[in-house]
This record gives structure tokens, C-alpha cells and sequence, in this order.
């Protein structure tokens, strides 16, 4: 994406949206640097599932351990959920051999609020690389520009403090802390609770975002 666009008034901005948000028909297929952002297939599987089974994955996450099997249907629901128009959910591939080492998308949406909520997980021997800030920054690009939210919140484990500085290095905000708010494995643990508005986002996607939408 390239940079560009002068100053916008906030105010014109919001006003442009359409009175809702609005999902796509089709999947849409999104590229940032070194990452193709895709529909999970059947096919995924077995690659989600080797990360999924990942103690360093699941650990902050009240997902269950899943088998291969449980995956599939998982691809499955969100296959449906994307066709109903009620979630959105990416495999992360890298360009060169369209394996799937993440995922992400928004996960609860709420047309009338332009909200969203946004969820992510990565293979931990990509961590570290900065390929999720990629990915999670291109998502959010998306979800301003194309399904015309103002809000995209997240919570997060107390915990986890990766999940947390990557949310923070994208500019979102802590608003609170919600307390005894998931059950983790059987422990009730505090959740942070994130949120950030289209205009805060700082971004040279941002900037495109603003100027495509101020002619
Ligand atoms: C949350 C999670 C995706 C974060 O992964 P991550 O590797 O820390 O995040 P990124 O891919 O953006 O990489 C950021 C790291 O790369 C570094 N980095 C290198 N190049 C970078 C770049 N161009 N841009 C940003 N960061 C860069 C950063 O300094 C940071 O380094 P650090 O590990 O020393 O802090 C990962 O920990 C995960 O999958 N956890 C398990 C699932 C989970 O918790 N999901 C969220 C539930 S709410």
C-alpha cells in the first residue's frame, strides 16, 4: 500500500461511512509484504492443527485442544460463518509456498456499532519476525476501509504479554480489565480489553484509506 493523503478532518471521515458495516460476498484474498492473508481450506488442516496442539499457542487461549478432525469441522464453521456474514477468519501463508502458519480475521461483528472483534494466533517458530503486526495491520486496514468499521477491540489474557504488545504496537488502547472474564483450562483469569478507532490508526494504509475516501 502506499502512503499518501493530506489532512482529514476526523469528523469527515466518520461521516462517510454508510450508516453500517457492511461484509463481502466473496472471500477476500488480502497481500502485505511477505504474507498472502486467504481463505482456510480443508487442506489447512493438518498445518493448523500441528500449531493449534502447540502448548506455547493454546496456553493463553480458552480454545480446547483439538484434533485434526476438530479442525476440519473448525474450517467448516468458519467457512459457514464467513457465507452467513457473521465472521471472517484468514489463513496467514507466507507468498512463496502458501503454507498456512497463522490465522486471523474478526471474529464477532456488529454491523450497527461499525464494530468488530479481532483474534490471531502464529506458529511459534515465526514469532518474533513481525509477521503478525504485518498481517494484523493489514486486517485492520481492511476492516476500516472495506467493511467500514470505526471500532476493532480485542481482549487479550493478562498474561499474555505478546498478544498484549502486539496490539499496543498497532496502536490500539487499553480501556479495562475485565475481571474473572475467561476460563482458561478450568482457572477463571483476568482479560484486558483493547480497543482501537479508525481515527486513531496510524498507518501509511491509513493515510490511503483517508485520501481514497477524501477523493
Ligand atoms: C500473539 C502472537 C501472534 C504474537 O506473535 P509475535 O511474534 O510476538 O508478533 P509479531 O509476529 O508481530 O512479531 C513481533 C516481534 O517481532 C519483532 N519484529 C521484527 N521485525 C518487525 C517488524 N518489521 N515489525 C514489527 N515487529 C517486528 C518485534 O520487535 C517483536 O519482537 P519481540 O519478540 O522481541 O517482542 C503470538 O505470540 C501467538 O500466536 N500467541 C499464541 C496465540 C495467542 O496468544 N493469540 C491471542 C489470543 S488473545
Amino acid at each position: 500500500m502506499k502512503c499518501g493523503g493530506g489532512k482529514v478532518d476526523k469528523r469527515e471521515v466518520v461521516s462517510e461511512f454508510s450508516e453500517h458495516s457492511v461484509m463481502p460476498d466473496e472471500f477476500p484474498t488480502l497481500e502485505a509484504d511477505h504474507l498472502v492473508l486467504r481463505e482456510i481450506t480443508p487442506d489447512d488442516a493438518g498445518d493448523w492443527h500441528a500449531y493449534l496442539s502447540d502448548p506455547r499457542v493454546y496456553e493463553y487461549t480458552s480454545t480446547p485442544v483439538m484434533s485434526v478432525a476438530e479442525v476440519s469441522e473448525l474450517i467448516q464453521w468458519f467457512a459457514d460463518g464467513f457465507r452467513k456474514k457473521k465472521r471472517i477468519r484468514w489463513a496467514l501463508a507466507e507468498s512463496e509456498n502458501g503454507r498456512m502458519i497463522g490465522d486471523l480475521g474478526y471474529n464477532e461483528f456488529w454491523p450497527r456499532d461499525r464494530r468488530a472483534t479481532v483474534g490471531y494466533g502464529l506458529a511459534p517458530e515465526y514469532w518474533g519476525r513481525g509477521l503478525m503486526t504485518e498481517a494484523l495491520g493489514t486486517v485492520i486496514g481492511y476492516g476500516f476501509a472495506e467493511l467500514r468499521l470505526n471500532k476493532i477491540e480485542a481482549t487479550t489474557n493478562v498474561q499474555n504479554e505478546r498478544s498484549a504488545a502486539l496490539l499496543r504496537r498497532l496502536g490500539f488502547q487499553l480501556e479495562g480489565t475485565l475481571r474473572e472474564h475467561r476460563n482458561r483450562r478450568g482457572v477463571v483469569g483476568d482479560a484486558w480489553f483493547f480497543g482501537l478507532l479508525v481515527r486513531e490508526w496510524v498507518s501509511p494504509a491509513r493515510d490511503q484509506i483517508r485520501s481514497e475516501r477524501d477523493g
